[in-house]
């Protein structure tokens, strides 16, 4: 079996270094469908790779709240409600969220005190909610539009790797 550890991104660019991560998680996860076993090592690659990152995980949708999943980083908070949170927003709006700093959110569920800025992309198969992926800082504004798209692209290729076919 091929062992992958998180290869340091060459790319000095955000849309480069996530082009390189992309790669890297679709060579992790390639041939095999379960879905802990690819969040898990989805959460640690990404977790690993990226600079300024202290918590990055799994929440899925059990069919009424959200749950923690597979992540890296202190222990977090067990259950969100839909609509709470940036996580439990990004569910119910469908829509990523980039936020520049956590204390301005209104509503912001603070599991790691460390965490100052955050970004979170829903994840769904067609119409139906299956979780969202979120990624923390200890930095204010570490992640901008450049993140948001590469965290989508990174969040679609686990969602391609757990679809049943
Ligand atoms: N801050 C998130 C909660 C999850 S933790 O950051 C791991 C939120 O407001 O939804």
């Amino acid at each position: 079996m091929r062992m992958f550890s998180a290869n340091a991104l060459q790319a000095t660019d955000k849309p480069g270094q996530y082009a390189e991560l992309a790669e890297q998680v679709r060579g992790l996860l390639h041939g095999e469908r379960d879905r802990i076993a690819n969040a898990a090592n989805f959460a640690s690659l990404v977790y690993h790779a990226l600079a300024e990152v202290n918590w990055a995980g799994f929440y899925f949708y059990d069919g009424h709240e959200l749950v923690v999943g597979p992540f890296q980083g202190q222990p977090a908070c067990i259950r969100i409600a839909l609509g709470k949170g940036v996580c439990g927003t990004a569910a119910v709006t469908g829509e990523s969220q980039v936020v520049h700093d956590v204390s301005a959110f209104a509503g912001h569920i603070a599991c790691d005190s460390a965490s100052q800025s955050e970004v979170v992309v829903p994840l769904f198969d067609g119409q139906r909610l299956v979780g969202v992926w979120d990624v923390d800082s200890p930095h204010i504004g570490r992640f901008d539009e450049a993140d948001r798209a590469g965290m989508e692209k990174l969040a679609a290729i686990f969602m391609e790797s757990i679809r049943e076919t």
